[in-house]
């Protein structure tokens, strides 16, 4: 092991059994170009404190801007990414190097490494997820008038369109895009500065540092800064949040997609076969998304457990808080592009779709209205109706087939249209194809 940070006072070098447990290299590299980002801002800041000569700072900015990612072997060759760029950084410039550690401490530098991380996965993220939110809005444009079944308690109930489907997960959608932005915003505050917990003794402009950084202002506090890690966990809630939204749409078009619907078959280039059945084409995409829902809730949790009984200010039990984050933006990364793709790509058995959706089982509420717009009570109506579905049921029949009663007339059966039901449902966020039509537009300007 190279460059140990802090072996003074030791009389032996760290067991491999501590380096087994204790080095975080392996998996902070992926901070590597963020902590020497915030070095170079911290080598800028240490310039105006007076401790680096403009000709030290020159030559400490050039070394770091010319690192290069650790190789593969390197990995193990060092205890974490700041010991790793420090000592890269002192092949380059010799004793130099130990300068730029002035009145800063590891705990400062992860903590804004992190925070730096943070801004780039949920840019990341945003921009992805507004992708998919698009390409649903367009889909749900396209397929505005596009009659399907409405299920409530997985049962039949009333008809839809498609396009009012698809927009009912945009909305979804532009939540979680608010509240990532929303996370990203409280999260955007600079922590260097903070030193070990009790703030640096240089004179550094931390306002002046952040803002160098992209920040929006400093930390307020540097017990907190080095301390605080509530941004990581919004970070996880809020993309675990997406990840249950996602998941519903996915059990949804897992449905629409079996055997017994049939209502949409997925793309061929984002389906998977069987190695035994070689009929079976299967929905593993979307499976994959309701499973890794399911995990990302249990990143948020290990996350909060990770947090909640931790004495103030930095305890070694934060390195813990990256992995979850690493592997969450990585899960972000391939799974919305492989949804979008899917979702652009599916095609729609639209009469299949208006088929079922024409059923006059799910126009009974029609029927009953239609009574109850000649002046019938509805609760009598819908006693009626259900009646008489009772007994089309019973004979086989439809409604339709079973004709006017008593109390039914010929002009209430033809209440029984799912064009006419669909175009009734007119009032704002209903699913006539008009409103539809205006939400996805709506969307589309929003989500330009
Ligand atoms: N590898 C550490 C982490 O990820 C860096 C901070 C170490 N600080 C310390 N006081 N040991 O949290």
């Amino acid at each position: 092991m190279t460059n140990r940070m802090w072996g003074g006072r030791f009389d032996a070098a760290p067991s491999e059994l501590l380096r087994a447990l204790n080095d975080s290299f392996s998996f902070d590299h992926e901070l590597f170009a963020h902590d020497v980002e915030g070095s170079m801002a911290w080598a800028k800041a240490l310039h105006a404190a007076g401790v680096l000569t403009p000709a030290e700072t020159a030559s400490m900015t050039a070394a770091l801007s010319s690192l290069t990612p650790p190789s593969q072997a390197e990995l193990d060759q060092h205890e974490d990414v700041h010991s790793f760029v420090e000592s890269k950084l002192g092949e380059r410039i010799g004793a130099l190097a130990g300068k730029l550690h002035t009145g800063r401490s590891r705990n400062d530098q992860v903590a804004t490494d992190l925070r730096l991380w943070l801004r780039a996965a949920a840019d990341e993220c945003a921009g992805l997820l507004t992708q998919l939110a698009r390409t649903l809005a367009q889909l749900g444009l396209d397929e505005a008038g596009t009659p399907m079944p409405g299920y409530t308690h997985s049962k039949q109930a009333e008809p839809v369109t498609f396009g009012h489907w698809c927009l009912a997960y945009v909305a979804m959608l532009q939540r979680d895009l608010s509240r990532l932005l929303d996370a990203r915003a409280r999260g955007n505050e600079c922590p260097l500065g903070s030193a070990a917990l009790s703030g640096t003794p240089l004179p550094v402009d931390r306002d002046a540092l952040a803002k160098s950084l992209g920040f929006d202002r400093a930390t307020a506090s540097s017990l907190d800064g080095v301390g605080d890690r509530d941004f990581a966990a919004e970070y996880l809630f809020t993309v675990s949040l997406l990840l249950s939204h996602l998941s519903r749409l996915a059990e949804d078009v897992i449905f629409f997609s079996s055997d017994e619907a049939r209502y949409v078959e997925l793309p061929d280039a984002l389906a998977t076969g069987s190695s035994r059945m070689p009929q079976k084409k299967n929905p593993d995409v979307l499976e994959l998304v309701r499973g890794h829902a399911g995990r990302s809730i249990g990143e948020v949790t290990g996350m909060l457990a990770l947090l909640k009984g931790l004495p103030l200010a930095y305890d070694k039990d934060l390195q813990l808080d990256k992995e979850p984050l690493f592997r969450t933006r990585r899960v972000v990364a391939a799974m919305l592009p492989a949804l979008t793709a899917l979702m652009a790509g599916l095609q729609l058995n639209r009469e299949r779709m208006a088929g079922a959706a024409s059923s006059d089982l799910l126009l009974a509420t029609e029927l009953a209205d239609a009574m109850a717009a000649r002046g019938v009570p509805f609760r009598q109506a819908h006693d009626i109706v259900s009646a008489r579905i009772g007994e089309a049921l019973k004979r086989g029949v439809t409604l339709r087939e079973l004709g006017p009663s008593e109390s039914i007339t010929a002009a209430d059966l033809e209440a029984l249209d799912v064009r006419h039901a669909l175009s009734k449902r007119a009032a704002l966020g209903g699913t006539s194809p008009e409103r539809v039509r205006e939400a996805a537009q709506r969307a589309l300007a929003i989500l330009k």
